[in-house]
């Protein structure tokens, strides 16, 4: 980790260097445009975004240069996200859950239980009249989203210790995204919340710092968790979308037609990376299953959804302008209520 840290830290100097000396574009004149993001090359997300690549440079090739770096080589994701903001990297693909500290309206996305189905989840994902009041509400802080990733379903997983209801939770040090909803969501949970960046968990895990974490299956193959984590536990707490944040400024200083062509590689990068994931999660689970040895759970979530519930109204009554969102988001939940 600390090579990669590294590296990061080189290559964020090598790019301000380059800013101050004036130089945002590549030898032959071509503007170059950085993409971070925090995954594999195997991942989904870093499929979605190569075909962003493809098709950006074979559209406008003559003036735009699109590199991917993934892996956290360009930091952390709150790093990346700050960087963004600054315009010294582009575009960064970073979890709703971190952007609360941006903007308090991204919170809604990161209530438990607040989609009763990947239907429901993903037809509100796609209506922008739920999505841009958040999407476009950092475009003073620099940026803004310009569009969604899916990243499955968030499910606790442990090293040891099998949970099938929240008091199995109890006692044990969770790992959880960097956000005040997350944080309150574990101690509602009765757990204890650990906060740290992505890169750090394994590590954390595999020396015991922390006895367990949450995330979808692919954390288990593409991250190595599965290695040391042998219990998942399906309680379904959390659907969070990914998120593709752009540079403000770069995206106003295209012209009309390069800005349509921008916003068709974006549409492209949603559906790319969305179709692979299906398929992406159902490997995961095989390979963790037959590979790694990891047991999978499925618990009642009633227990772990009562427990949480009230975060709901405490977000509410924190940002009463989320109110109409939440309740769009209830209209499709009833459209698309869970199969069970
Ligand atoms: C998922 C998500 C990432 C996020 C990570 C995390 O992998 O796709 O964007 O960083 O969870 O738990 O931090």
């Amino acid at each position: 980790m600390k090579k990669v840290k590294w590296i990061a830290l080189l290559l964020v100097v090598a790019m301000m260097a380059c800013m101050f000396a004036g130089c945002g574009g590549a030898a032959d004149g071509k503007r170059i445009i950085r993409i971070g993001h925090n995954q594999a090359t195997t991942h989904p997300t870093h499929i979605g975004l190569t075909a962003f690549a493809e098709f950006i440079n074979e559209e406008l090739g003559d003036k735009y240069q699109v590199e991917v770096y993934p892996s956290e080589l360009l930091g952390s994701q709150n790093e990346m996200v700050q960087l963004t903001q600054t315009g010294a990297i582009d575009i960064v693909i970073a979890s709703n859950a971190i952007m609360e500290t941006f903007s308090s309206n991204y919170s809604i996305f990161n209530l438990p239980y607040l989609f009763s189905s990947a239907e429901a989840y993903h037809a509100a994902m796609e209506d922008p009249e739920v999505t841009d009041p958040i999407f476009l509400a950092t475009e003073d802080a620099g940026f803004v989203c310009v569009t969604w990733l899916d990243a499955g379903t968030r499910n606790f997983y442990t090293v040891d210790k099998p949970i099938n209801s929240p008091a199995d939770l109890k006692g044990l040090k969770i790992r959880v995204q960097q956000s005040a909803t997350n944080v309150k969501m574990m101690e509602l949970l009765g757990g204890t919340a650990t906060p740290m960046g992505f890169g750090d968990v394994y590590t954390a895990l595999q020396s015991q710092i922390i006895n367990g974490a949450e995330n979808n299956e692919l954390a288990l193959t593409s991250n190595g968790h599965g290695d040391v984590c042998k219990y998942y536990s399906y309680d379904m707490h959390q659907m969070v979308p990914d998120l593709v944040l752009c540079n403000w400024a770069f995206l106003e200083g295209l012209s009309e037609e390069e800005r349509a062509i921008f916003d068709e590689g974006f549409q492209i990068i949603n559906t790319v990376q969305r179709e692979a994931w299906e398929t992406a999660v159902e490997e995961a689970k095989e390979q963790a299953l037959n590979e790694q040895g990891v047991n999978f759970l499925y618990p009642d979530t009633a227990p772990f959804q009562e427990a949480v519930m009230p975060l709901h109204e405490e977000i509410l009554a924190a940002s009463p302008e989320l109110q109409p969102i939440y309740d769009m988001i209830q209209e499709y939940n009833a459209q698309y209520s869970s199969a069970e």
